[in-house]
């Protein structure tokens, strides 16, 4: 059985004060949760201060990024040590936004990804196709070139430490879900390829989330579906109640 784990992405949102507020907010609300992993990825300033407000609950902590080399001449990038350092156990690693504006690739998730097990922080791994890929019927030839890309060289062990978000640019933050059988269907594919590159039960035991515009209205339906095992939440995880409420998506 695959844990079901709710991670929260709260982007560029959330001054300290703000982070703190939200914490403070959220705790009692999934103070009951057990059976569920929850996560927040906050933005490098908030991880200190949002590692300490969680304290006494079982929320963890994780960044939204992470560089693909150990310390050096990198201007802007933060190490996997440092996010250690300030209580990071999570990491999103290859967001949307990240290779939309950001420059990206396959190999640079692979190297961060790389980077991030080899410093103990448990990756939150993003794929998933525009609208223009999924109306031009490439789906599955986008998700093949992500997934050999970003797991490139890497062993059955590793995967099995990876958690997955499968994000269609096309529903993140846009209030179009995809349905849940779509998303069923294109996680369980993504399955299908880690069957192929790992062996069918170690793909078996990677977990592999939705994301894109989940919230608390629809977070139930798609927790049912039998490939998905979490969400990766932005705009609903900035609001106390709402992610509690996916959080607690079970009732
Ligand atoms: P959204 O974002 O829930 O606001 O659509 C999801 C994400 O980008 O991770």
């Amino acid at each position: 059985m695959r844990k079901p784990i709710i991670a929260g992405n709260w982007k560029m949102n959330n001054t300290q004060a703000e982070a703190v507020e939200l914490i403070n907010a959220l705790k009692p609300l999934v103070a009951d949760v057990t059976k569920t992993d929850v996560v927040v990825c906050v933005p490098y300033t908030c991880i200190e201060k949002v590692k300490k407000a969680v304290r006494g609950s079982k929320i963890k902590v994780g960044a939204e990024n992470v560089a693909w080399a150990d310390k050096g001449a990198f201007t802007g990038e933060i190490s996997a040590n440092m996010l250690k350092e300030v209580g990071a156990e999570y990491v999103i690693i290859g967001h949307s936004e990240r290779r939309q504006y950001f420059g990206e690739t396959d190999k640079t998730v692979n190297m961060r990804t790389v980077q991030a097990l080899k410093n103990d922080l448990k990756p939150i791994v993003c794929v998933g196709e525009t609208l223009d890929e999924r109306e031009g019927g490439i789906t599955n030839k986008v998700l093949d070139t992500q997934l050999y890309g970003a797991f490139e060289g890497f062993t059955q062990d590793d995967i099995k430490k990876v958690v997955i978000a499968y994000e269609p640019v096309w529903a993140i933050g846009t209030g179009k879900t995809a349905t849940s059988e779509q998303a069923n269907d294109t996680i369980k594919y993504i399955r299908k390829v880690l069957a192929k590159m790992f062996t069918r039960p170690v793909a078996n035991k990677v977990r592999i989330q939705y994301g894109g515009s989940m919230n608390p209205k629809n977070a139930s339906e798609l927790m049912a579906m039998s490939d998905i095992d979490g969400g990766l939440i932005g705009g609903a995880s900035l609001k106390a109640e709402d992610f509690s409420k996916v959080v607690k998506f079970n009732g």
